[in-house]
């Protein structure tokens, strides 16, 4: 069974913004769209950029370092120039609080 970790409540993640969480000891990057939560591992593909220092747009997150996209909801690579998929974790909210699955 997956383990899963507490990283806050529902109101610390805004609407159309990105959070940068740790839990596991792995840096994770936590976006809300609307009523959704997605967690993303906070690491580029494309090199050694924390993603949640990037710029978020049509539900995808932009790297600082190259402008390189990948898709918020999938992790999918969105643009030139990174070609591979970012790693996505299981979210659910639970008793008020966010869990973010590492496994
Ligand atoms: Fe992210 Fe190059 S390090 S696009």
């Amino acid at each position: 069974a997956p383990e899963w970790f507490d990283i806050g409540a529902p109101a610390d993640f805004d609407d159309g913004e990105v959070a940068p969480v740790v839990a596991d000891g792995i840096e994770i990057a936590v976006f809300r769209i609307g009523e959704d939560l997605f967690a993303l591992r906070d690491k580029c593909t494309h090199g050694r950029t924390k993603l949640s220092d990037g710029f978020i747009e049509d539900d995808c997150i932009e790297c600082p370092l190259h402008q390189g996209k990948f898709a918020i909801r999938t992790g999918e690579p969105m643009s030139e120039p990174v070609t591979k998929a970012v790693k996505v974790f299981p979210v659910r909210v639970v008793d008020g609080r966010v869990q973010v699955s590492t496994a």
